[in-house]
């Protein structure tokens, strides 16, 4: 069994024993056992007074307004409903936050479907929703990552879909395995030939030493070269030069991928990087400083928060460096019970926040979300101070 599986057994497993014992103590209402689990959280209220339903999102700047993506989780279940949308108009001078803001619903813009022929039926899981405005195409394009219904999250797809506007509905477009019968751009021919040697029936136990190095060498990278690379969490990052790059937690979430998108963005042109190879990074956040780029991802642990990692790199394809979390203050060491999912950039005012998600895996349409200054310190590093 892998610790994919494993980390969802013991969520179900966890989140069933919790609540029977909850609902045994105290038969309350629905909307109190939200905010058991979240003490000190609130909700974050949208223009008709309802907790945003935008998790695992993202905040893109669109003519004046801000657009707010996200999953659209059911109130109870593990499935999807789909991508929400909610905006706000921009604020000028003023930097503004998730609960600072007045969000209006546009409801679900890439919506499951009840087509059993589809790969996004209802019943599939939707998350981590990035989307990007392409002035070539003319197109809003939302990548995602995808897994198919009744199985589980082994698929690990990606998902494409496309709008002419921000409202949609999003058209589904497809959804893949990136980089199917590629090996990684800075993978010289011996890396190749030695990748190549390796198989996952020569190390049946995971986590020896052994194991550690054939990960880093790409055996996982080997056994998936003919499917195409597992896609997981994920993000994206539009460059400078309008290159953009899908992020995500590849190789059975040991090792993240860098990869460059065709320029619709709609699929890959084949280049591609790996970052911190078994390093078990999730929950990838990306930003742009001063010809420098900040990676700020969690460990691998479900819907329960871990200590976050930064790593830093003054090229895309890396190398990457690591260093020690940029969270500060109480309950750091834990993200302060959340889990990133993006760094939004209010360029005029040269702000930036660390959104993160509290996963309430008992509703997961009740989880709360993070909006955190990042500041700098005097060495240029990012800090994120906890909520006050
Ligand atoms: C988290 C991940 C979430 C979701 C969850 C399922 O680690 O960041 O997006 O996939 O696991 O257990």
């Amino acid at each position: 069994m892998n610790t994919r599986t494993n980390h969802l057994l013991a969520t179900v497993l966890s989140t069933v024993l919790l609540t029977a014992a909850f609902i045994a103590a105290s038969p309350i209402t629905a909307s109190a056992q939200h905010h058991r689990a979240h003490p000190g959280y609130p909700a974050t209220p949208d223009a008709d007074g309802r907790h945003v339903n935008a998790h695992g999102g993202c905040v893109i700047a669109h003519d004046g307004q801000w657009l707010w993506y996200g999953e659209a989780r059911p109130e109870r279940g593990f499935t999807s409903l789909g991508v929400s949308l909610y905006t706000a108009p921009m604020t000028e001078n003023t930097p503004a936050t998730l609960s600072s803001l007045c969000w209006k619903s546009h409801g679900v813009v890439l919506s499951v479907v009840d087509d059993t022929a589809s790969l996004i039926q209802r019943g599939c899981i939707i998350e981590r929703p990035k989307v990007m405005w392409n002035a070539r195409t003319r197109q809003f394009v939302m990548l995602f990552h995808l897994e198919l219904k009744g199985r589980g999250y082994e698929a690990a797809l990606t998902g494409f879909a496309t709008s002419p506007t921000p409202e949609g509905p999003f058209t589904f477009h497809h959804a893949q395995r990136p980089n199917a019968g590629v090996w990684p751009a800075d993978f010289s021919n011996e890396d190749i030939a030695k990748a190549k040697r390796l198989s996952v029936s020569d190390y049946p136990e995971w986590w020896t030493p052994e194991w550690r190095v054939a990960v880093a060498d790409g055996l996982l990278l080997n056994r998936d070269m003919e499917q195409g690379q597992m896609s997981r969490d994920m993000t994206v990052f539009v460059d400078d030069d309008g290159t953009a790059w899908h992020i995500f937690s590849s190789e059975e979430n040991l090792t993240l991928q860098a990869a460059e998108l065709t320029p619709d963005y709609l699929g890959y042109t084949g280049r591609y990087y790996r970052i911190a190879p078994g390093g078990q990074n999730e929950a990838p956040c990306i930003f742009k400083r001063d010809g420098r780029y900040w990676l700020i991802c969690s460990g691998c642990t479900g819907w329960d928060p871990n200590e976050a990692r930064l790593f830093s790199s003054f090229d895309i394809r890396g190398p990457w460096t690591q260093h020690p979390s940029p969270m500060r203050g109480q309950g750091a060491r834990r993200t302060f019970g959340g889990q990133g999912t993006w760094i939004w950039q209010q360029s005029a005012l040269q702000s930036i926040y660390f959104m993160a998600d509290v996963w309430n895996p008992r509703s997961l349409a009740a989880s709360r979300h993070l909006c955190l200054p990042v500041t700098f310190d005097a060495d240029g590093f990012p800090v994120v101070n906890g909520p006050q």
